[in-house]
């Protein structure tokens, strides 16, 4: 085993015991699709406890998530935030209705961690085990703070792995409208950050920079306008070409300028679909949703079009457990589950 130390900048609910419900059910989601390991513990439209366990200071070092790395440390991290989570929840583990675990995107080797201990607890409490798709987790995660009725919109899913616009009907009723052809918003963040020379991941990082910087110094590329589909390696490219004739002061305004870039398309492409296919809600979520000047561009520009616009919490934008316990309620509440032989999918779609 790695002798690393846990990094747990969790949040965490700290619930009063409350007389047991059983009308109220209460679900435990495990997420360990890529490197953070988390798992949330939700009783009825209440977050008891969401507790993660970044793997991020360990992976950074190498410049990109280890696969082999990260399964070993969801097998030692995803026991002890178990116990956290039912403490803070002061629930015990046979109060847990469900349990639930990202089944797929993600990689396989870490997928198949937190499904098995969700199957295992299943198996031996006697309770339904659901396989939940960690895009659906980001899709539905607006809905977490608030109404948890899930109202047709158009969303942007923008993340590490993933750039997607969904046309949502209701719970399990999403058609893909557009989707990148090569890198995901959240790459090309972390890939130009370490062309810069910045820390992993790259969003936060160039976010921090780009406060300071002009964002119309360089004129970057913004690429298939026209197109209900993103790219963005153009981008990226015209970075890495522009890098080796900049001198001086720069890293502000080059990382404001890119970022400006990405807000552009994503903003326009969003809009447009919502125009296009007649809804009142606007929502996104992932990872690269935690950027401020993409919240505000969204927000403005809703206001603007008089759409609805619905984000979740930054905290609850990158992966975590408490989007996959939200959409296992839901699931379970419609009448679904899985059978504990639902092996994972590494390449699961969402539409
Ligand atoms: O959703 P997420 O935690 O993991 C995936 O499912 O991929 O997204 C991680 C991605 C990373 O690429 C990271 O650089 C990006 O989200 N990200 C940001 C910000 N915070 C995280 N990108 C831009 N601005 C941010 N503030
Ligand atoms: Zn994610």
């Amino acid at each position: 085993m790695t002798g690393a130390t846990p990094v747990f900048p969790s949040q965490i609910w700290q619930a009063e015991r409350l007389p047991y419900n059983s009308s109220v059910k209460i679900i435990l989601g495990l997420e360990t699709s890529c490197d953070e390991t988390a798992v949330a513990i939700l009783r009825g439209d209440e977050l008891l406890a969401s507790e993660i366990a970044s793997q991020i200071a360990e992976h950074e070092k190498f410049g990109g998530v280890v696969p082999e790395l990260a399964s070993r440390h969801h097998l030692v991290y995803a026991p002890q935030l178990l116990e956290r989570a039912t403490r803070a929840a002061k629930i015990d583990m046979a109060n847990v209705d469900a349990f639930a675990a990202t089944s797929g995107p993600g990689l396989a080797s870490s997928l198949m961690i937190g499904a098995s201990i969700a199957k295992g607890l299943a198996i031996g409490f006697g309770k339904p085990y659901l396989a939940i798709n960690h895009l659906e987790g980001h899709l539905l995660s607006p809905f977490l703070n608030g109404d948890f009725q899930i109202k047709p919109n158009i969303s942007l899913i923008v993340s590490g792995g993933h750039t997607i616009s969904i046309q949502v009907g209701g719970l399990g009723d999403y058609r893909l409208i557009g989707r990148t052809v090569d890198d995901a918003a959240g790459e090309a963040f972390d890939k130009v950050a370490k062309m810069l020379g910045l820390g992993y991941p790259g969003g936060p990082e160039i976010e921090k920079h780009a406060r300071n910087g002009d964002a119309t110094r360089f004129d970057l590329p913004r690429s298939m306008l026209d197109s209900e589909n993103f790219s963005f390696s153009g981008l990226k490219t015209a970075v890495r070409y522009l890098l080796p004739k900049l001198q001086g002061d720069f890293l502000a305004d080059l990382c404001a300028s890119f970022q400006q870039a990405i807000v552009d398309v994503l903003v326009r492409k969003i809009i447009a679909a919502a125009k296009r296919y007649d809804v009142d809600l606007v929502t996104v979520s992932g990872g690269v949703s935690c950027n401020e000047e993409l919240r505000r561009r969204l927000r403005d520009a809703c206001d603007r079009e008089r759409f609805e616009f619905k984000s979740a919490e930054p905290w609850l934008c990158t992966d975590n457990a408490a989007m996959i316990a939200f959409v296992a309620s839901l699931r379970l509440d419609a009448g679904f589950e899985s059978r504990v032989t639902e092996e994972i999918d590494p390449n699961l779609a969402l539409a």
